[in-house]
């Protein structure tokens, strides 16, 4: 294999450019040409591909986002798009492929493989809802942005004895939120995975102030039915019964921002690299994961087919340390 493209899709998540880094530099130590292609499937259905040597991706190890930009494509969902796709990669010579993002992204890996197209994913995405990596890139940076906010929302809250509702991103999956509650120390966690009721919340809250807490954080994971903005509505419309007057912070987007941290650089680099090792070794319709410290590949049809179960205990933990 000589030439190979790499892309980045879905969400951006702080590492993506580490892992360009890494396929760039690995590809051009195997004697391999590599390019990359601008707004992710949207760049590949319409051919927007850029030559990248080991100077083009010089100084992007530490920064956060994609050089390459990324998108929501929905004509990559259709055979016409995805048939598209592949007449830019062969018009280009290029055979091989390496996508880096979540699930959409790697349900959309899985669509080319299936066409014939040699292909090697990345996990990729701050929801840390991919099977075949423990971790996907992006997760450490945005849990550490999310628990900055707690340990700054603790300190009003306390002064005020406020309680305090914070949202974290993550789509379906609770993994930032709860891991979030857990290095946060905060009161209560809400999950989608687990059905929650705003008057046992209400109940946890008063404990807190009864157990002598100045404050009583609640983090909430927006994946969840009681949202923040719906657990807010719903104190405000009891709050007389309650006696809550809670306030409500969003981190949104801010999470996806920043530098990434030095556990996503070095697992960026990893996976990078041991995405084109695939391709070298002619191991193609894999992605490229880290489980139990290790890289590991899984096949992208077992990866498109399963999600990612939250451990339970953890958050049997963040009950008894709340
Ligand atoms: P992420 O990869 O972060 O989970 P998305 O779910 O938004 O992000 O998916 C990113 C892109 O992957 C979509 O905009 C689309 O182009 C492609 N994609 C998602 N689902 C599919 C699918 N079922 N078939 C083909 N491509 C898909
Ligand atoms: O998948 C990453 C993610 O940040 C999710 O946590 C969030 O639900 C979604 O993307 C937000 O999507 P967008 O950036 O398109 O608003």
């Amino acid at each position: 294999m000589k030439r190979i493209a790499v892309l980045t899709s879905g969400g951006d998540a702080p590492g993506m450019n580490a892992a360009i880094r890494a396929v760039v530099r690995t590809g051009v130590a195997n004697g391999m040409e590599v390019y990359g292609v601008k707004g992710g499937y949207e760049g590949l259905i319409n051919g927007i591909f850029t030559p990248l040597g080991t100077r083009d991706v010089g100084g992007i190890l530490q920064r956060g986002g994609t050089i390459l930009g990324s998108a929501r494509c929905p004509e990559f969902k259709t055979e016409a798009g995805q048939m598209k796709a592949l007449r830019s990669l062969n018009g280009e010579g290029i055979e091989g492929l390496i996508v880096i993002g979540g699930n959409g992204s790697q349900t959309g890996n899985y669509a080319l493989h299936k066409l014939g197209f040699p292909v090697a994913g990345i996990a990729s995405t701050i929801d840390n809802d991919l099977w075949g990596s423990d971790t996907t890139i992006g997760v450490d940076t945005a849990l550490n942005i999310a628990l900055e906010s707690i340990d700054r929302l603790k300190i009003t809250a306390s002064s005020h004895q406020r309680a305090f509702l914070i949202e974290v991103m993550g789509r379906n999956c609770g993994y930032l939120a709860l891991m979030a509650a857990i290095a946060g120390g905060a009161e209560h966690v809400v999950l989608p995975e687990v059905k929650a009721d705003p008057e046992k919340i209400a109940e946890v809250l008063s404990a807190a102030y009864e157990k002598g807490k100045s404050h009583a954080i609640v983090v909430v994971a927006e994946g969840a039915k009681y949202n923040a903005t719906a657990l807010q509505a719903y104190f405000t419309e009891h709050q007389e019964r309650l006696g809550f007057d809670i306030r409500m912070t969003i981190i949104g987007h801010v999470q996806r921002g920043g530098n990434p941290s030095a556990v996503d650089r070095i697992l960026a680099s990893r996976l990078g690299a041991g995405a084109v090792q695939q391709l070298v070794a002619g191991n193609y319709g894999v992605l490229v994961g880290e489980v139990k410290g290790d890289i590991v590949t899984t096949p992208l049809e077992e990866v498109v087919n399963h999600l990612k179960p939250l451990d339970m205990n953890l958050l049997q933990l963040a009950e008894i340390l709340d």
